[in-house]
């Protein structure tokens, strides 16, 4: 049985998923809602987990995503990836352990994709892309072919990265950009093209 690890917007997300592919879920690991219950299932603290237990990581921020993946991996945990029936996978691509596919995500051909990866509903990855560890592409983006998601990148709703292009170590396109250049490392950008979010003012 399945341990997800948050129980919030992502984590119920892939219950969600978990329900409609068959695989049981036997609670979620969250230290904010420890001794409760989250959708009828018990929630414990991650430390808690056993080792030899499947778990998967439902949250979207990928510093916490390699927080905790650290702390479960080092209790024994073993990550698992969960994807959506609905969600197409072309036979050559590839998932590396603990990557969420949700319902409408569309990976083409020769994608691969790396740990704790998570592709939210109605993406679309196309062909030999590549998205390291912990990448996030979420609702209704498209991710064009050969494209380079360098790890702890998302890409935010709706937004477009064409063919070729390399988003950056931990950077952020916000929802709806059109990515034309590649963006360095730890930027965030917007709009179309997609532009470097101006840092924000010092308040006096
Ligand atoms: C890009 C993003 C990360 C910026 O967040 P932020 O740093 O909190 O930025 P703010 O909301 O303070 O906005 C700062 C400025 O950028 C603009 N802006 C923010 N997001 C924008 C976007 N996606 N496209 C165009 N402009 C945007 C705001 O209008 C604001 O401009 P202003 O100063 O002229 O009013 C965020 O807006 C975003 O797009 N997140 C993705 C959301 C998403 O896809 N969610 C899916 C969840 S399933």
């Amino acid at each position: 049985m399945l341990w997800i690890a948050g129980a919030g917007g992502v984590g119920r997300e892939a219950l969600d998923v978990a329900l409609a592919a068959g695989v049981g879920v036997a609670g979620f690991l969250d230290d904010r809602l420890a001794g409760g219950e989250v959708r009828g299932l018990p929630v414990a603290r991650p430390a808690a987990l056993a080792p030899g237990t499947p778990y998967l990581i439902g949250i979207a921020d990928p510093a916490v995503r390699a927080r905790l993946a650290a702390l479960l991996d080092a209790a024994g945990g073993v990550a698992t990836t969960l994807v959506h029936p609905r969600a197409i996978v072309a036979p050559e691509t590839e998932l590396a352990p603990g990557c969420l596919v949700m319902g409408g995500a569309h990976l083409s051909s020769s994608v691969r994709i790396g740990p704790h990866g998570q592709v939210h509903y109605n993406a679309t990855v196309g062909h030999d892309s590549r998205l390291d560890a912990r990448v996030s592409v979420y609702p209704g983006a498209n991710v064009s072919g050969s494209v380079h998601l360098a790890e702890d990148a998302t890409v935010g709703s709706g937004a477009v990265v064409l063919q070729g292009r390399t988003v950056g170590r931990a950077a952020f396109v916000g929802a709806g950009a059109v990515v034309t250049r590649d963006v360095p490392p730890a930027t965030t950008v917007v709009g179309a093209p997609a532009r470097p979010l101006p840092p924000t003012p010092p308040t006096p």
